[in-house]
């Protein structure tokens, strides 16, 4: 009997000091990335020019006339890199080609493409570009609710585009270009997942499922494809101040850690080929590793119940330009 009750013991002791260790490494690990976060930038500098040179002449960015990927692509060419711009609209294409134009003595390249289109998106872009060696692969391009959502209230179309745009792109973009930059033996591929894949997230479930899988597919493609000397980073941004956040002010508007993308893409750069793993700004470095202390199922509750303030402002916002407009045209 006393036998039992000491192996009892025994396996609850050394299940508690494994959970413990556990929990201690994972966040010793996060602490680490946030002190890398802070530095990385301020130390390892990449020179301009380098990146060119270690990776190959032309920058590729998905959803690159807008937000995140605008500013990557200013970013890059201020670096000296060619880029290639890949969006919808071929007015923003052929006017944000003259704003880096302008500013740079670089080479460009526009593509109109819809990835909600699925494969027949990757199959131009792939054409459009057979030329040029792409060094660097940006996958940016993303979609998310246009506010805060139940699932049922989410249009079927905007669902499935979701599941095209965030988890199809990314994922035959990055098989669309590996295999040349494995067989140059060089290369990086940035995948832009987000915050939101840290836990499961109510109002934007499916946003956020299909940017957990970016994270795990990027993860899985690093281990596939480091030792042929690619580069393979994956970014976890925070809030950024683009238009995907315009249903409420609380993050539309720039803060301390609401940057405006032009900051952000500064620093996500900056820390191209440095880590392998960010968030991509330094004060979203703090905030991933306060996020990601609690427990998920916590972490789950705040999230909805942030996005349930996110929803209210949105329809408080609605509800108030309806009344105006009611307003103006009683007047009229
Ligand atoms: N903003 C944030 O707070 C935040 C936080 C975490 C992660 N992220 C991620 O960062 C990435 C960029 O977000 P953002 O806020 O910069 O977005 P954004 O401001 O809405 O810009 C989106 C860009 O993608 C293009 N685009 C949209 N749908 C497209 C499609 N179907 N096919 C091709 N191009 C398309 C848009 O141009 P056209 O309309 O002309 O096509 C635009 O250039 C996304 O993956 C997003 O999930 C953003």
């Amino acid at each position: 009997m006393d036998m039992i009750i000491y192996l009892l013991l025994l396996f609850v002791l050394t299940i508690g000091a494994l959970t413990l260790y556990f929990f201690i490494l994972d966040h010793l690990w996060s602490l680490l990335q946030l002190a890398n976060a802070f530095l990385a930038p301020l130390f390892l500098p990449n020179k301009d020019g380098s990146l060119s040179k270690k990776y190959g002449p032309w920058a590729l960015i998905t959803g690159s006339t807008d937000g995140i990927g605008k500013s990557y692509a200013f970013e890059l060419a201020r670096r000296g890199l060619n880029i290639v711009l890949v969006s919808r609209s071929l007015e923003k294409l052929n006017k944000t080609q003259q704003e880096i134009e302008s500013l740079y003595p670089i080479k460009t390249k526009i593509v109109q493409a819809d990835f909600s289109l699925g494969k027949k998106a990757v199959d131009i872009v792939k054409e459009k570009v057979e030329q040029l060696e792409i060094g660097i692969l940006v996958n940016n391009v993303g979609k998310q609710y246009q506010y805060p959502m139940y699932l049922g209230e989410v249009p079927e179309e905007e669902l499935w585009d979701i599941i095209k745009i965030n988890v199809g792109a990314t994922t035959l973009m990055c098989r669309a270009f590996i295999g040349d930059m494995k067989l140059r033996r060089k290369g990086a591929i940035v995948n832009i997942a987000s915050g939101s894949e840290h836990q499961p997230l109510p109002l934007m479930n499916v946003y956020a499922a299909s940017k957990t899988y970016i994270r795990n597919f990027t993860r899985a493609l690093r281990y596939e494809y480091s030792s042929d000397g690619i580069t393979i980073q994956h970014l976890a941004p925070m809030f950024v101040a683009t238009k995907m956040n315009s249903f409420s002010d609380r993050i539309y508007q720039k803060s301390l850690f609401v940057p405006d993308p032009d900051s952000y893409a500064r620093y996500a750069v900056a820390v191209l080929g440095k880590l392998d793993e960010s968030s991509g700004y330094w004060a979203h470095g703090i905030q991933t590793f306060l996020v990601t202390l609690p427990p998920e199922w916590i972490r789950m509750y705040i999230g909805g119940y942030m996005n349930n303030l996110f929803r209210e402002d949105y329809l408080k916002t609605e509800s108030l330009k309806n009344s105006e407009a009611d307003k103006n045209k009683k007047v009229a």
